[in-house]
C-alpha cells in the first residue's frame, strides 16, 4: 500500500462504504471463544450497542454478522473492518498527524498490534490472553482518524479503549488519557469482566496492552535478569557473581521461557525443567535454551561439568520438575538457586502437570476424571515441596515467582508455613524486587526510538552505558550494585537481539538515571545525533505505578496494600506535569479486580519543553512511590527519599516514626 493509500485509509476512519467480510484467517493466532454468559436481552444489547459506531444505513447487514460473532467468539470484534494496511510501528513521519505526540502515540499503539508483536492480533489482544489495546476495529479506526486529526491544542478520551473524542485543552496537557478497566468496585469480580466486555463497554487493558507501552519479551528477559542476579545477593557471602552457581526452576512458556535466556545472562547454570516438548522445542530453535535432555543422569553430570567450568548455559530437562527436583536430591550437586514458574494460578485445568502422569495422560484425565486429576496435582506438590526443602536444607535459595506455588502447595497439604502462618519462602517481590528495587526507585524505564531505526537504538545504548559509568562513580553503595548490573544489561543489549516490533530498550534505573537519560537523549535530538525523536514511558511493574497486594506492592506491610490511592496519584500527577499521554487500569498480571495500574507515556523531541516536562514528570512519577513505601516504613525508601529530598529542596515528604514493639507489647 503505498504512502498515500495508508493515509487516506487512516483519515477516513469508518468506511462510507461497508468493506467486504473478512474470512476468518486460521493461520493467525486467535484468542479463544469466550463465555457465553449474557442473557438474550443482554446480548441485543450488545449488537445495539455495536451498532453504535456505524451509520444506520449498515445496520440491516452488520446486526445478524455482529449477533454471529457473539454466538461464535462470546465478543463482537467487527472482524470486516480490520483495516488491509499492515499495522506496525512505522517511522512516527509516515502516520499522517497535525500534531507530532499524537503520531508517537499512533506508533505506539500500532506497535501493540503488529502480527509479530501481538498474541491475538485480530481480536486486538497484545498478550496474557486478554490484554486489550481496543474492544473492536471500529474503536481503533475512529481513534486513528481523530488521533491523525487532533492539535496540540486537543485531548482525546479513550474509555476502555472507546474513542469519546476529542475535547479542546493546552499543550501542556497529555493527547490522550486512557482508562481501562475502571468499575464500581463491587462490580470487579472476573465474571463482571466476561459481561460488560461482551456488552462492549469495558476491557482488560493488562498492563502495557491497553497502555500502548508493550515492547514484545525485551521486558520480562530483563526483569528476570535482575530478579536471578538479586538472588543470588540473598546467598550468605556471595559477591554478586553467578559464576559457577546453579539455578533451578519449571516452565519454559510465556513469561517463564525467560528464565532461560536470563540465566544465561546473568551467567549462572540455568537448568530449566518444561514438561510440554512443544514448549521446549520452541525456546530451543529460539536459542533461549542452549541444550535439551531427555535423561535425567546425563542432565545431571552436564550440570556438575558446566558448574566447574563456570559456563552460562542454559540446560532444559524435558519433563517434570517434580522428578528434577527428586533427581537433584540423591546426586548432592549444590544447587544455590531454586524457584518455579509452572502456571500453578491455574492449576485443574493445564497450568500445572502432576509427577507421575505423562503430558498427554494428564491430558486427558484433566478433563475427563478431574477430581482424580486434583488428587495427582495435589500429591505432586506435597512431593515437590519437600525436595525442595531438602535442597534449601542444604543451602539452596529459593523463592516464589508470583505463580501462586506456596499458595496451592499450602492448600495441597504441603509444609510451607512458619508457625504464625506466613510461608516460609518469600515472594520475588518481597525479597528481590520490592527491598532491592522498586524501594531504592529501580524500574522499568524504557525507550522507543520513533524513527524506528536500529542505529538510532544503538546510539541511545551507548548514551545510557555512558551515563551509567559516570553515575556509578559517585552512587552511594546501596546503589552501585544495581547500576553496575543495568550497565552490564545494556552493553550486551544489542547483541542479546531482544528487539521485536518497534525500536525499543528496557532498562531498571532510578529517579536520577531516568532524568539523566532523558536529558541526554533530547541533547541529542535537538543535535541530531538521533535522526527521530525518542518516546518514553515505562511498564506499570514499578516503583510507582502499581497497587497489587500480591506483587508489587506486596512488600508494603503497614495494611495500605489493599488501598489504591499511589496509582491513582501516578497519573494524575504524571498528567499535569507533562506526560503524552497517561492510562489507568483495573486488572493487569494478577487479574480484574485485584490491582490498579497506571502508566504514562512521554514524547521527547529535542524541544527546551520537552525538557523542563521530562525533569517534572520522572522525578514525580518515582518519588511518589517512594515515599508512599517510605511511609510504609520500608528502609531502603527512607533511605531513598531522604536522598531525594537532599537534591531537591522543593521535595518535602512526610516520614515515619517508627515505634519501638517492646510499646505495643501488652497493649492487647
Ligand atoms: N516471570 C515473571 O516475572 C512472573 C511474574 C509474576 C507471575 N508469574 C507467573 O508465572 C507463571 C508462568 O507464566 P507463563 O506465562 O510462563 O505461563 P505458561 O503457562 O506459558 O508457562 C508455564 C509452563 O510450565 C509448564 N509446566 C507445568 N507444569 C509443569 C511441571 N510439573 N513440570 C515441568 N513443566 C511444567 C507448562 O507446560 C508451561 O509451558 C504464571 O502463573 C505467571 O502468573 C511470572
Amino acid at each position: 500500500m503505498s504512502f498515500s493509500d495508508f493515509h487516506s485509509a487512516i483519515l477516513q476512519g469508518i468506511p462510507d462504504e461497508l468493506p467486504a467480510p473478512k474470512p476468518f484467517d486460521t493461520r493467525v493466532n486467535h484468542a479463544p471463544r469466550r463465555k457465553d454468559i449474557l442473557t438474550p436481552a443482554e446480548k441485543k444489547l450488545a449488537v445495539k450497542n455495536a451498532l453504535r459506531y456505524f451509520p444506520e444505513k449498515f445496520h440491516a447487514e452488520l446486526a445478524p454478522e455482529f449477533a454471529q460473532e457473539l454466538k461464535d467468539y462470546g465478543r463482537i470484534y467487527m472482524y470486516r473492518f480490520r483495516p488491509d494496511y499492515p499495522i506496525t510501528a512505522r517511522n512516527i513521519e509516515a502516520f499522517p498527524h497535525r500534531s507530532r505526540q499524537a503520531a508517537a502515540i499512533m506508533l505506539m499503539l500500532s506497535n501493540n498490534l503488529d502480527y509479530a508483536v501481538a498474541q491475538h492480533p485480530h481480536e486486538l489482544i497484545t498478550y496474557g490472553g486478554n490484554g486489550a489495546v481496543f474492544q473492536n476495529w471500529a474503536q481503533y479506526l475512529i481513534t486513528m482518524k481523530y488521533l491523525a486529526e487532533m492539535t496540540d491544542e486537543q485531548t482525546l478520551v479513550l474509555y476502555s479503549g472507546h474513542p469519546m473524542g476529542l475535547f479542546p485543552s493546552h499543550a501542556e496537557a497529555p493527547r490522550v488519557v486512557v482508562t481501562n478497566g475502571m468499575m464500581i468496585p463491587n462490580y470487579s469480580k472476573p465474571d463482571d469482566w466476561e459481561r460488560f466486555n461482551a456488552l462492549g463497554v469495558t476491557q482488560y487493558g493488562q498492563m502495557t496492552a491497553g497502555s500502548f507501552m508493550y515492547i514484545g519479551p525485551q521486558g520480562i528477559v530483563h526483569g528476570t535478569t535482575i530478579t536471578v542476579l538479586n538472588a543470588g545477593r540473598r546467598l550468605p557471602g556471595n559477591d554478586g557473581t553467578l559464576e559457577g552457581k546453579v539455578f533451578v526452576t519449571s516452565g519454559l512458556g510465556g513469561m517463564s521461557g525467560a528464565q532461560a535466556k536470563a540465566a544465561v545472562i546473568a551467567g549462572a547454570v540455568g537448568v530449566l525443567a518444561e514438561i510440554n516438548p512443544k514448549v521446549t522445542k520452541i525456546r530451543h530453535e529460539q536459542r533461549w535454551v542452549d541444550e535439551v535432555y531427555h535423561d535425567l543422569n546425563t542432565l545431571i553430570n552436564r550440570i556438575k561439568d558446566a558448574k566447574n567450568h563456570k559456563e552460562a548455559v542454559s540446560l532444559a530437562y524435558q519433563g517434570n520438575i517434580v522428578d528434577l527436583w527428586e533427581a537433584l536430591v540423591k546426586s548432592n550437586i549444590h544447587v544455590e538457586l531454586g524457584s518455579d514458574q509452572t502456571s500453578l494460578h491455574n492449576p485443574w485445568a493445564g497450568g500445572y502437570y502432576p509427577a507421575g502422569l505423562s503430558f498427554d495422560e494428564s491430558n486427558q484425565m484433566m478433563a475427563r476424571k478431574p477430581e482424580e486429576f486434583k488428587k495427582h496435582v495435589q500429591a505432586s506438590l506435597v512431593r515437590q515441596v519437600n525436595a525442595i526443602k531438602t535442597m534449601t536444607d542444604r543451602g539452596m535459595y529459593f523463592w516464589d515467582y508470583g505463580n501462586a506455588f506456596l499458595l496451592e502447595a499450602g492448600r495441597a497439604g504441603a509444609d510451607v508455613f512458619k508457625e504464625d502462618g506466613t510461608y516460609i519462602y518469600p515472594s520475588y517481590v518481597q525479597d528481590i524486587m520490592g527491598p532491592m528495587c522498586f524501594d531504592y526507585g529501580f524500574g522499568p524505564f524504557r525507550w522507543v526510538c520513533a524513527s524506528s531505526d536500529p542505529e538510532d537504538l544503538r546510539t541511545t545504548d551507548r548514551m545510557a552505558a555512558e551515563m551509567l559509568e559516570d553515575m556509578i562513580k559517585t552512587a552511594p553503595k546501596e546503589i552501585k550494585q544495581q547500576l553496575a548490573d543495568n550497565l552490564l544489561w545494556i552493553r550486551q543489549a544489542d547483541e542479546n537481539k531482544l528487539v521485536v516490533g518497534s525500536q525499543a530498550r528496557i532498562l531498571y534505573a532510578e529517579s536520577e538515571g531516568r532524568i539523566r537519560i532523558a536529558r541526554s537523549f533530547n541533547q541529542a535530538i535537538r543535535d541530531k545525533r538521533i535522526k527521530g525523536p525518542v518516546i518514553l514511558g515505562r511498564d506499570h511493574h514499578d516503583v510507582s505505578g502499581t497497587d497489587s497486594p500480591y506483587r508489587e506492592t506486596s512488600n508494603i506491610y503497614d495494611g495500605s496494600q489493599f488501598t489504591a490511592d499511589m496509582a491513582i496519584h501516578n497519573v494524575i500527577g504524571d498528567s499535569f506535569r507533562g506526560a503524552t499521554w497517561v492510562s489507568i487500569h483495573n486488572g493487569g498480571g494478577v487479574g480484574w479486580g485485584e490491582v490498579i495500574n497506571g502508566g504514562f507515556g512521554m514524547l521527547l523531541d529535542g524541544s527546551p519543553e520537552a525538557d523542563r516536562r521530562l525533569e517534572s514528570m520522572l522525578f514525580w512519577d518515582v518519588n511518589n512511590g517512594i515515599a508512599r513505601r517510605s511511609w510504609a516504613r520500608n528502609p531502603e525508601a527512607i533511605f531513598a527519599i531522604k536522598r531525594a529530598m537532599e537534591a531537591e529542596p522543593r521535595l518535602k515528604v512526610t516520614l515515619p516514626n517508627i515505634a519501638d514493639d517492646k510499646i505495643l507489647e501488652g497493649l492487647f
